[in-house]
């Protein structure tokens, strides 16, 4: 008999029932696979199936990683794959034939392109930030967005410590002579960095990460940050930032862009700062006020600086770092003692690769699972896994706007059967249900699944089988 699958539909769309025949090529690995794990252990997870998975189509844009694009084509979807963004008009015109979307930083998915993306289930961002997409209209369509935020901690981490001994060393600058044709040896002002304190502000992934590979170059670490946390290592918290600027032979910067952070450091920081001391930023652009740090070098109060993220970057590579986009721009770039990168802390092939990893797994566990968690703009809901003996069990996804009553609702319609477990979360005005449902045969599935749509406050209901 052939499984009966329910295609998930917003409150608008006509519900619909596909059979998935046992013969198709998916279905049979999907049963070989579920097979191979059932005969290893004793409650092995069940393959849900959220809708025909040959028809599920997902376009990766931005030149997603290849390993990613395998692991989707492992699970039976259907995959678009381009190296480039696209434009607004473009995604307008295409978005409607898909039922995911991986991107990076270039593609903006704005309310207009939600607007035509009448079967988008789920959006996932292979980078760190979601400011590309509006997250509050893909929560009210229902749609999870999911993004990857410290896969590339220890790169940052790693870029630091190399920009703390360029800068103690000063051979970023002998390099530059040596290419221009002048030999220029010299210790002065050269130091190694063993002995010497470094002071990081903002102790979390990136900052603690940092912290055990600066013990282990033999440094002293200090760190502040807003919160109480257990230090690494023998790394000390100190109460105040100032308390560490006064002590720290090189401070780095860890901290989100937040209101509280913008200037953070600015003329009255840096002067507390030690003299010869150096400051490395690799968090965000406004966190540093630049003229004032432009300051604190020319007058020689500071030794060097690295700075990796800016107030306003370049779109695009090739495009021009100049004072038309910040105002400081060529004085800064005068300046000897200044590493300057193109944003480039978290850019190696590894990161690249965990974002793909988590953010196609993410975006897997959402197809087929049902689950949110990790999504940036959704309520984060997860139930455990159907085991492979619970043949007619049915897990149902029902995203929700946020009021009284409709759990009332959906239990009613649920009511004839035994619900094995439920787990329901709001962020906002949405929420969302995840509940597991025994004994159904294949032909209630569609009638539940009818009767769930029906209800006034359903977004988009999926049932997985
Ligand atoms: N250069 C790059 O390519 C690159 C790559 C990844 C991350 N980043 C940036 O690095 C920064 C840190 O990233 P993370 O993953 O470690 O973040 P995180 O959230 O893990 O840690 C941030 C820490 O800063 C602390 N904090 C917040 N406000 C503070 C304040 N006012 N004073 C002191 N501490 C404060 C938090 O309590 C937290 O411990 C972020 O700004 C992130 O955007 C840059």
């Amino acid at each position: 008999m052939s499984a009966p699958i329910a295609i998930p539909s917003r409150s608008s769309v006509a519900p619909a029932i596909v059979s998935i025949s046992p013969s198709s090529s998916v279905d049979r690995r999907l049963q070989q696979h579920s097979l191979s794990l059932v005969s290893a252990s004793v409650r092995q997870p069940k393959t849900l199936h959220p809708v025909e998975n040959e028809d599920l189509r997902l376009l990766l844009l931005e030149n997603i990683s290849q390993d990613a694009v395998a692991a989707f084509r492992a699970q039976g979807f259907q995959v678009d794959h381009s190296t480039k963004a696209m434009s607004e008009d473009e995604l307008v015109e295409k978005i409607s034939q898909y039922h995911a979307i991986g991107i990076r930083s270039k593609t903006k998915i704005t309310e207009r392109v939600l607007k035509a993306a009448s079967k988008l289930l789920v959006i996932g961002c292979f980078c760190i930030g979601t400011n590309q997409v509006d997250l509050l209209t893909a929560a009210k369509a229902g749609i999870p967005v999911f993004n990857s935020p410290f896969s590339n901690s220890r790169s940052v981490a790693e870029l630091v410590i190399s920009e703390i001994i360029a800068l103690a060393r000063q051979y970023f600058e002998r390099s530059f002579e040596l290419r221009n044709g002048l030999w220029n040896k010299q210790s002065k002002g050269c130091w190694e960095i063993r002995g010497k304190t470094l002071g990081i502000v903002g102790y979390g992934h990136i900052g603690s990460q940092l912290s055990v590979l600066a013990e282990a170059f033999g440094m002293r670490v200090l760190f502040y940050d807003v919160v109480n946390l257990m230090p690494l290592g023998s790394a000390r918290q100190v109460e105040t930032l100032s308390t560490l600027l006064s002590q720290s032979d090189f401070v780095t910067l860890h901290v989100p862009e937040l209101p509280e952070t913008l200037d953070m450091i600015s003329a009255t920081e840096l002067s507390q700062m030690k003299k010869g001391a150096y400051l490395i930023n690799n968090a965000r652009g406004k966190v540093v006020d630049i003229p004032a740090l432009v300051s604190a070098l020319k007058s020689g109060h500071l030794s060097g600086a690295a700075i990796d993220v800016f107030p306003a970057e370049p779109g695009a590579n090739g495009a021009p770092f100049d004072d038309a986009l910040n105002p400081w721009s060529s004085e800064l770039r005068s300046l000897k003692n200044v590493i300057l990168t193109p944003h480039i802390g978290g850019s190696t092939e590894e990161a690249q690769s965990m974002i793909g990893e988590e953010v196609s797994g993410a975006l897997t566990r959402y197809l087929n699972q049902g689950s949110t968690m990790g999504a940036v703009n959704f309520p984060e809901v997860d139930l455990r896994a159907i085991t492979a003996e619970q043949g007619d069990h049915v897990r149902v996804c029902h995203v929700h706007v946020n009021q009284p009553g409709v759990l009332r609702q959906v239990n009613e319609v649920l009511s004839p059967y035994n619900v094995e477990k439920q787990y329901s979360d709001s962020k906002g005005d949405i929420a969302y249900l995840m509940a597991d449902i025994a004994d159904v045969s294949s032909r209630d599935i569609n009638r539940l699944r009818e009767q769930i749509n029906a209800t006034n406050a359903n977004i988009l209901t999926r049932l997985l089988a």
